[in-house]
């Protein structure tokens, strides 16, 4: 099988490149920020604390998660409830990103994604995703692009969802996230010493995937 990771910082268009690269390529597109978003809005409705390892690790026995493909397109399955909308909510960012930190939820979910990677052939999109979860994957990717930009494209897409949401407080939790999912102990956001370095700064999403697929084309041979 082959395997295509994609990793970065939140809002730098993983999500979006790596679906279209992957339909293009026929491979299978597995979103793993999902997974993370869903265990945190289990946390968030319990009423507990995301930051809490001991509150977050004693609840996960109860979380079955599945993840489904229905017309090519990635549904995520919290005990049988389909949450794909619900986990892309604001306050589920930071929760996601609280309760990645711990070893606990890191294990529960690294079976589950390396599983795809033998079963199918897939682009992957995560934090850790070459360092960690697929340290062989054939193609290793890393998408950045400057917190301004990347703030911009998450607001504009949020406000089309008729979001009510200001500029300054997207970028902040922006910046707030990168820290966050780049200084915690275990797994952190971190570019692969193989992994390819691509900037989509100033690059319009047609020719951000223009030029991936161009990559992984050219990497494939
Ligand atoms: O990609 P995303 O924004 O949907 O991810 C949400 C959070 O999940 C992110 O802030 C960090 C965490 N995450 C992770 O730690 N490892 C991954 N492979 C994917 C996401």
């Amino acid at each position: 099988m082959i395997s295509i990771a994609i990793d970065g910082p939140s809002g730098a268009g993983k999500s979006t490149i790596a679906k279209a690269v992957s339909q293009k390529l026929g491979f299978i597109y597995v979103d793993t920020g999902a997974l993370y978003r869903s265990i945190g809005l289990y946390v968030l409705n319990q009423g507990k604390d995301t930051a809490n390892r001991q509150e977050v690790s004693s609840l996960l026995p109860e979380i079955e998660l599945k993840i489904r493909y229905l017309d090519g397109v990635q549904r995520v399955y919290l005990n049988g409830q389909d949450v794909s909308e619900e986990i892309r909510k604001p306050p589920v960012s930071m929760a996601a990103s609280n309760v990645s930190a711990h070893p606990e939820v890191r294990e529960f979910l690294l079976n589950l994604q390396r599983q795809f990677a033998e079963e199918y052939n897939v682009v992957m999109d995560g934090r850790d995703i070459g360092t960690v979860v697929l340290p062989n994957a054939d193609i290793k990717i890393f998408l950045t692009a400057s917190s301004e930009e990347r703030a911009r494209r998450r607001y504009d897409e949020l406000i089309q969802k008729g979001e009510q949401v200001q500029f300054d407080k997207i970028h902040k939790e922006i910046i707030e996230r990168d820290y966050n999912d780049s200084h915690r102990a275990i797994a952190p956001l971190k570019q692969a010493d193989d992994a390819i370095l691509v900037d989509t700064t100033g690059c319009a999403l047609e020719e951000s995937i223009q030029k991936l697929e161009t990559l992984i084309r050219s990497r494939m041979k």
